[in-house]
This record gives C-alpha cells, structure tokens and sequence, in this order.
C-alpha cells in the first residue's frame, strides 16, 4: 500500500492546481504611489471604490491569488502556524523565535476569561445564533476587560472631529461634481495620544492579542453552552488550534486534526475589503473602540451571503442527498436562477485558492464515509458540474465556504459553529487592518443618492 501523503503534500499538490505559481511575482501596478483622490468607477455596494491603502493583504481574482504581508497562501499553509501567521498580519513580519514565543505566551495568557464567561452563563445563549452570543461575547470582555467607560477615557470630540460633511452638497448623485472641490484633508483623526497608549484599551496590540485569543475561547464556551456542557478551561500546553478544537469538543485532536485546523485558520485570517472587514473599519473609523470595531465584523460575518454560507453549504448538501441526486438538483436549481451556497464569489472569477486548499483536507478527513451518499461524494459531484457548466459561462467556482463545514463536521464540530469559527481566524485580520486604519483615519462617509421626492406638505395624522 502507498503511503498516505501529509497534509502539508495535500496542500503542496493543490498550489500546482492553482494558476498562481505563474504569477506569484511582485506586480509593478501595485508598488505605484497612490494620488489621492482616486478616479474610480463606483457602483452600488461601492463596488470598484478604493477606501484606503494597506500592506496586509492582497487577493486577485482573476489568477486565484491570496497573499498576507507578502507571503503567498500556500505558502504560509504549506509552512507556518496560525500563531506565527496572525504575528504575521499583526506587524507586518514574519517573527524570530523568541518574538514568537512571547506572542504565543500573550495567546496562553488571554486565552482564560472566566469572568467573560462567568457573565455569559447569564444569558439565554441556547436560543442565541451562535454569532449573535459570540457579538455579545466579545462586548462582555470589553466590559470586563477594558476601557473604563469614563468620559476621560474617552477620545476629545474636538481633537478627533473628522469632517462628515463636504463643502459640496451632500446626497446628490455627483452631476458635475468633477469640479467640485473635496476636502480630502491632510490632517489625521486617529485616537489622542493618552487613549492610544492605554493598555487595556483602543487599539493597542495587547488588545488584539486578547480579542484574538479570547474569540476561540468565547466560540468554545458557545458550542458547550448550546449542548447544556460548562466550558472548558484551556490547556496551557496546547497551541491555539490545538486548544480551540480541546474547549470546543472535550477531547485533545490528533496530530493531524490540530494540523488541519491551524491551516483553516490561516485560510480564514484575512481576505481585502470583504463586508465584515468593511464593516469593523466603520466603526473604529469614529473612533469607537476595537472591542465594539470587532462586533461590527461578527454581525456583518453572520450573513449567509458571507461567513453563513458554510453552514447553509451543508444544509444543502444534505438536502440534495446521494450523488445521484445531484444532477436533477442542479437542473432545477439553474432552471429557477438561484444561487448555489458555497460558489461563486465578487472577487474570484477563478478558483477561489482557499477551495483548492480545502477540498484535498475534506477528502481526506472523510475518507471513512466515502461512497455512494456519503456528502463528501455529493459534494463532488455537484463542484464538478458546477466547474462545467457556470464556470465556464461566468466565471463560478467554488468558495472557502464550499469545502470548510466537511471539515469541520469530521473533527465532531456542530454546524452552527461553522461560521463562529471563520469569526475565531478573521478577528487577526480585523483587528491588524483596524490597527493599520487608524494609523491614518478618516471617518467612513461615502453618499447615498437621493431619488425621493421634494416639495411635500406634512398633512395632521386626522385628515391623512
Ligand atoms: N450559484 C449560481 N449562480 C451564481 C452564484 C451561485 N452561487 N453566484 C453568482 N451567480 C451568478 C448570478 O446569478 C449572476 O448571473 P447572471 O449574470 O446571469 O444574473 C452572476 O453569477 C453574477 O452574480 P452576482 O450576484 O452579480 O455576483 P456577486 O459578485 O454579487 O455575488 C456572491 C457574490 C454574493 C458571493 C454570490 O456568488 C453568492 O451569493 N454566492 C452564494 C453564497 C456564498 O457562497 N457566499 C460566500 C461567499 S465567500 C465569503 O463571503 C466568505
């Protein structure tokens, strides 16, 4: 018998698959200085807007490519560690072994918040999605943990007023508006100095570190709390994938299941501008804090448009049932125009990398199952007719989602933590690119155009 390749030769076969080998080259269009104001085409959602410069992360989806800090995703899954990777994403180098290891002695150290946790067990968190009790996990540790809720802890309105209004009419659709002149200020609106530097509070690093560790601990307790089971206390001899599947299911994973969650959470830490990252800017952008920043990115991750769409994968693969279903499925599905969880994406008209990451690990983690109604099989079938027909005519190919609840659902996960845990690797990049924004706010306040009416009179309740 041959012998089973390693997760890291899965994942070294899948990069070939990739186009990105070809392209993995620094792209001169990107080291171009940027002019501010930028003229871009924007639609609606702000597609084609550009908000802001960063060095975090890159993706480009015509050639499938997904870089962190310069480093190519295969690369870094191939390779690294969650730890070594959100260090990575936090400040923007890869660490030597000793600033590792401290790194990882912050993680061991904040991963504990029986305080959180003790406050949690107060709320109905069994009824809760669990993305709303994680939303509200993460505002209990800013409640026990931080920011003192003091005015003085707060930033001076007049140090950090940034201009909301424009001296051009504000909500019209920009007629002309070439001319017009923006006041793109030069002046910086981050947080005041005594704000910044305060420890347990903003956006400093400690901060992050705390949000990052605490979020797989807060999604742990959550996936317990649901099954009637306490929380349980990390184990300071685990790394955090390691301890996150421990406080989650009870049981220490095998080598290779610690293995393939730390390559999930990599794949999950950091993807542009996507809505969840958007989102959490917003916030911190009046200069809320990070602990509120973060909550905003837990919300808008919970849509089945963005991080829900894992657990709306499964539901459907199961729905669909045995392979053979999947053609008259698919048929009816295309017939009626509707879109088919866990494919196609705004960015990617190729394959998504994280998919061709996936799929190799789904396969393997199932391998016991597979066979005629096993979902790995319908899966399978349905990504190949799905690549045929909509990939070749639009560009449609699986996404991250596609492939993770396998995943997940082999190492005994529940479903309704499949998108808590893309919450539990994104908060690195959250809280990295806040950390980046801030450096040079600006309040988010982009324009809605009006197309309503002018001129009415308000008509008395009594004679409407
Ligand atoms: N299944 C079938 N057709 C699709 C799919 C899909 N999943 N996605 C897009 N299409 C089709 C659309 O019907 C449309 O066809 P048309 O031009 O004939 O009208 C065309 O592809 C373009 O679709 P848009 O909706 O304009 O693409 P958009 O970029 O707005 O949508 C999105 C991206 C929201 C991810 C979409 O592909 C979708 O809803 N996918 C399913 C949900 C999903 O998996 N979300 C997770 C995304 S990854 C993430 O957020 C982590």
């Amino acid at each position: 018998m041959s012998k089973q390749k390693s997760i890291t030769e899965l994942i070294k076969d899948a990069a070939k698959k990739s186009k990105v080998g070809a392209y993995n080259k620094e792209d001169a269009t990107h080291k171009r200085k940027v002019a501010w104001p930028l003229d871009c085409n924007i639609g609606p959602g702000l597609e084609g807007a550009t908000a802001c410069e960063t060095k975090i992360g890159y993706i480009n989806g015509a050639r499938g490519q997904m870089i962190y800090r310069g480093y190519d995703i295969f690369d870094l899954c191939a390779n690294s560690t969650f730890e070594e990777v959100s260090y990575l994403l936090q400040n923007g180098n890869m660490p030597s072994e000793k600033q590792l290891n401290a790194y990882k002695k912050k993680l061991t150290e904040y991963r504990s918040i029986p305080n959180t946790l003790r406050t949690l067990l107060g709320f109905e968190i069994e009824n809760m999605h669990p993305m709303a009790a994680l939303r509200l996990g993460t505002n209990l540790m800013r409640h026990r943990l931080t920011w003192k809720d003091s005015d003085s802890a707060r930033p001076l309105a007049e140090e950090a007023i940034a201009a909301d209004e424009d001296s051009i009419p504000m909500e019209t659709q920009p007629y002309g508006e070439k001319h017009a002149k923006y006041e793109f200020k030069k002046h910086k609106t981050g947080r005041p100095a005594d704000v910044r530097t305060t420890t347990d509070d903003g956006e400093s690093r400690d901060t992050c570190i705390r949000l990052i560790s605490g979020t797989a601990t807060l999604t742990a307790a959550i996936a317990r709390i649901r099954e009637d089971k306490l929380p349980i206390d990390p184990d300071p001899t685990l790394g955090h994938a390691a301890n996150f599947i421990y406080m989650m299911t009870g049981r220490k994973p095998t080598k290779e299941e610690e293995r393939v969650m730390d390559v999930c959470l990599i794949l999950h830490a950091d993807h542009g501008m996507n809505a969840s990252t958007f989102a959490s800017l917003v916030v911190a952008s009046t200069l809320s804090d990070i602990y509120l920043s973060i909550g905003a990115g837990i919300a808008a991750l919970s849509g089945p448009l963005h991080g829900g769409a894992n657990e709306a994968v499964i539901k459907m693969l199961e729905k669909i049932g045995p392979a053979k279903n999947v053609e008259a499925w698919f048929k009816k599905k295309t017939k009626k125009k509707e879109k088919i969880p866990g494919f196609g994406h705004r960015v990617y008209k190729a394959y998504d990398p994280r998919a061709l990451i996936l799929a190799p690990l789904a396969k393997r983690l199932t391998a016991d199952e597979h066979g005629e109604g096993s979902v790995f099989d319908t899966a399978n079938k349905l990504e190949d007719l799905v690549v045929k027909t909509l990939g070749k005519e639009k560009g449609i190919y699986p996404n991250v989602d596609f492939y993770s609840g396998l995943v997940y659902r082999s190492m005994g996960i529940p479903d309704a933590m499949f998108t808590p845990i893309f919450a539990v690797s994104r908060v690195s990049g959250w809280t990295a690119r806040i950390t980046e924004y801030l450096q040079n706010n600006r309040i988010f306040r982009p324009r809605a155009a009006y197309t309503g009416d002018f001129g009415k009179k308000y008509v008395p309740l009594k004679k409407r």
